[in-house]
């Protein structure tokens, strides 16, 4: 019989291709650069399946020009790159890569706040640049992160992460809000007090963005909720670009509005805005936070997994959107 086609359109581990191999005519993108719209057409024809990266945009014109496609499979947990419900009404299945992420995405959340606060990378620079000559009893002085209020806004699976990290590992007074409140038990697990918006702006030290990007959060933190912020506090988007009004933001750290920001996550990116680049309060990184090796792995063999789960066996193991298919 022969093997459904299916496309990678970035180039990942090895391993998993040969895996996807054993069930699939594979045809790869084996180079680091995306591909553009027309490539990913032109290669998307005849195949049942893709594996995306979070980048391609997968909305009707894409599904009504690859008539043939079943499944895309995200390796991302976030899926803002799919149009579901044009998906849905395609009868093609979505998957992402949730759960496999959540701690080492909660670690890195928790390492960019601390980075921030303690201004890690601005005082490696200065040293770096061979500015250090003294020592002085301010230097680099910067925020407490250890019993300081840690709100989150977002708190699903990787918020849940960082307040744990924040209440059980640093003792912090713990805020958050959310779409929906979490049920009493998660609550006192992650010792966390439901707040609504304004509270959450007005009373964290530090503040994690964690939520998931949609039109509706788009710029969820813009000039309006900055001014909101205490000026000492620091802002850490480790959710999508987008959420954060970059042009804002600059000009808050710039006229110190607030004290600093940790960004993994960019309008646009990978551009990351001229004015972010100027202003030393800001650590900024290129969406890593679920970098480690042994995580991007599980993340790329369940995104193989789905597409084996479904084209293979019918059955997929993280779909977004199952009332598509019936499965
Ligand atoms: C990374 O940003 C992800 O959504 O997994």
């Amino acid at each position: 019989m022969n093997k459904p086609s299916i496309l990678i359109a970035r180039a990942v581990f090895p391993e998993v291709i040969a895996r996807l191999q054993q069930h699939f005519e594979v045809e790869q993108n084996d180079s680091d650069e995306p591909l553009s719209r027309d490539q990913l057409l032109a290669r998307l024809q005849g195949k049942a399946g893709v594996f995306t990266t979070g980048g391609e945009r997968i909305d009707a014109a894409l599904l009504a020009a690859c008539p043939q496609l079943r499944i895309c499979a995200n390796m991302a947990v976030g899926y803002n790159n799919f149009d579901l419900p044009a998906m849905t009404a395609a009868k093609v299945l979505g998957t992402n890569t949730p759960d496999v992420l959540t701690e080492t995405t909660a670690d890195f959340g928790f390492a960019l706040l601390m980075a921030t606060a303690r201004r890690l990378t601005e005082s490696e620079h200065f040293l770096r640049a061979g500015q250090w000559t003294k020592w002085s009893y301010d230097l680099f002085a910067g925020a407490e992160v250890h019993g300081s209020t840690l709100g989150i806004l977002g708190m699903g699976r990787i918020g849940q992460g960082i307040a744990r990290r924040g209440a059980h590992g640093f003792g912090m007074n713990v805020i958050y809000h959310n779409r929906s409140r979490l049920t009493p038990e998660l609550e006192q697990e992650c010792k966390a007090r439901y707040v609504g918006k304004e509270e959450l702006l007005r009373e964290a030290d530090h503040l994690v963005l964690v939520l998931p990007y949609s039109p509706e959060s788009h710029h969820a933190i813009g000039a309006a909720e900055l001014a909101q912020m205490k000026p000492t506090a620091t802002l850490v988007n480790v959710a999508r670009g987008g959420i954060v009004d970059d042009v804002a933001l600059a000009k808050a750290l710039r006229e110190r509005r607030i004290a600093a920001a940790g960004l993994d996550v960019f309008e646009g990116e990978p551009k990351v805005h001229p004015d972010l680049l100027t202003v030393p309060n800001v650590v900024l990184t290129p969406h890593i936070a679920s970098g480690t090796v042994k995580t991007r792995l599980a993340m790329a063999n369940l995104a193989a997994d789905n597409l084996i789960g479904y084209l293979v066996h019918g059955k997929p193991v993280t779909p977004l959107n199952p009332e598509a298919v019936g499965s």
